[in-house]
């Protein structure tokens, strides 16, 4: 992820922003309808409902060929074939990740932050497994649908959208939400997230409600990374925007309604892609990637890294009182694993980027601790390795925490210059030894992996779930690894109805 994200593409994507958004378009990033209309692709129009067919358009960009490319047809499989071990009986749930998969050839493309959300869920029942894909039916898809081709420029390159394209309601653009990043399930709500913006309520078979509202009557604005509290089964989501310095964090209560918001506020507008909670804590860490809108004006970069500023760490606690202000060296982080108290200390398990956007370089998983008592920070590299999509056991999110679960790329992947974010091998990281275990899949490509508890009290008693592809024989399988014992044969691998492009984050999602 990290080598794509270049200082050069930031600034073109920031200063065309901003280009765009000065032509006068609502401050709104997204309409409100959901619209119907055809499902067209490749010029054709096919039908009201369901893509039935593979995308047929190509691309040189890397993040959209192999198996970053699209794939069309939404399908379902029954009784998929188990190639290897056993589906674990007591399993009842489903496995669903979501990712980018834009329906139509983009006008211009940023990975990881433009795309079509499409939603791969493996359900598990009796031993057996079911497959299921199906779009996340945004309203800026609907508009292209209608329109039967690209009408969001990208993060990279937004255009103005032609207005003859758009009936009253419609997201105006020039920005697109296509709800890729993130699912997740609060209160009985099954939910599909972008950055910082509306997410949109799915059913368990994957059909698109509409924007969610968390009650409040309106849709309401969620990070793509949001945190369950262990007690009282809140959900924490982060809010925030380029237009002003204020971060917002929404309780969520387990019931999912809206019951408080909060902010705090920075110096400058922020990009802060995850947060961490603890049991009476919030702990923002923003690196210094602010918004500057006045350079994107004058042709620089809207996004710009000042390592001058450092990385500003807030501890805000959670019973209403005044934040702690922290200051460290300068780094970026994307993805948190974990954090928790520990005595006086807190604890954040984190992927550490030395910088954002400058040259290739090793993002290795971290552990920063915060006294607060004397408000020192020390920091510590767990696993020098390049990372990234760190997972724990959720059951413990916020509270103490030993295992991290994170792919890595090894020399077995035997693909000439994998784009960033592809990665062959699982690690498990004892962050109280400092010894990892590793799952290599060899020339198979994975991702993030999710974990999937067995039903005991240990951290690791449970599976990991995870997409391998085979860029050979060009097949895609559904993974199950024994937590306890990444390194041995897998526990089952279910060999799926077609290729499941490269995603980003997913859940395992209980049947209830
Ligand atoms: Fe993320």
């Amino acid at each position: 992820m990290r080598r794509d994200m270049t200082r050069r593409d930031f600034g073109l994507a920031a200063g065309a922003a901003a280009a765009a958004l000065s032509l006068g378009g609502p401050a709104s990033a997204e309409g409100q309808v959901a619209g119907g209309g055809q499902v067209a692709r490749g010029g054709q129009v096919i039908g009201e409902g369901l893509v039935t067919a593979d995308i047929t358009w190509t691309s040189d960009d890397p993040h959209l060929s192999g198996n970053f490319a699209s794939i069309g047809p939404e399908i379902e499989a029954r009784d998929l074939p188990v190639i290897f071990g056993r589906i674990p009986p007591e399993l009842s749930g489903a496995y669903m990740r979501n990712g980018p998969n834009p329906l139509f050839k983009p006008l211009s493309y940023f990975y990881p932050m433009d795309g079509d959300g499409m939603i791969h869920a493996v359900y598990l029942d009796n031993g057996k497994a079911r497959y299921r894909n199906r779009f996340v039916a945004t309203a800026s898809l609907a508009v292209e649908k209608r329109a039967n081709q690209a009408v969001y420029g990208s993060f990279a390159h937004p255009v103005p959208v032609d207005p003859t394209l758009l009936r009253p309601g419609d997201n105006p653009g020039p920005f697109k939400n296509g709800a890729f990043i993130n699912i997740l399930q609060h209160g009985g709500h099954l939910l599909a997230l972008n950055e910082a913006t509306t997410c949109y309520e799915m059913t368990m078979e994957l059909d698109t409600i509409g924007e969610w509202t968390a009650g409040t009557g309106a849709p309401i604005s969620l990070g793509a990374h949001n945190r369950k509290h262990p007690r009282t089964g809140s959900l924490f989501a982060l809010a925030y925007t380029w237009r002003n310095p204020v971060v917002q964090f929404h309780e969520i209560d387990a019931s999912a309604k809206l019951v408080r918001s909060f902010s705090l506020t920075m110096s400058e507008p922020t990009m802060i892609h995850d947060f961490i909670l603890t049991e009476r804590y919030i702990v923002l860490v923003a690196g210094p990637v602010v918004f500057d809108v006045q350079a994107a004006q004058s042709g620089q970069s809207m996004l710009q890294w000042r390592p001058s500023m450092g990385t500003r760490i807030a501890v805000v606690p959670l019973d209403g009182g005044d934040p702690v202000w922290l200051q460290a060296d300068p780094f970026f982080v994307f993805h948190f694993a974990n954090g928790f108290e520990r005595g006086g200390d807190i604890v954040i398990d984190y992927v550490r980027h030395h910088d954002f956007g400058g040259p290739a370089g090793t993002t290795p998983l971290h552990r920063l601790e915060i006294d607060l008592a004397s408000r020192r920070i020390r920091d510590t590299a767990l696993a020098a390795l390049t990372v990234e999509f760190p997972r724990i056991n959720e059951a413990r999110e916020a509270l103490r925490s030993r295992y991290v679960y994170v792919p890595t790329l090894s020399d077995s992947l035997r693909i000439p210059s994998p784009p960033s974010a592809t990665f062959n091998t699982l690690l498990k990281v004892d962050t109280e030894t400092g010894e990892s275990a590793r799952h290599d899949f060899g020339n198979h490509i994975v991702g993030e992996a999710v974990f999937v508890p067995r039903g005991g009290q240990g951290e690791d008693d449970g599976y990991l779930a995870i997409f391998s592809y085979d860029p050979v024989a060009q097949t895609s399988d559904f993974v199950l690894l024994d937590a306890a014992r990444v390194d041995s044969e897998p526990v089952a691998v279910v060999r799926l109805p077609q290729r499941v492009p490269q995603g980003l984050h997913g859940n395992w999602i209980p049947r209830s």
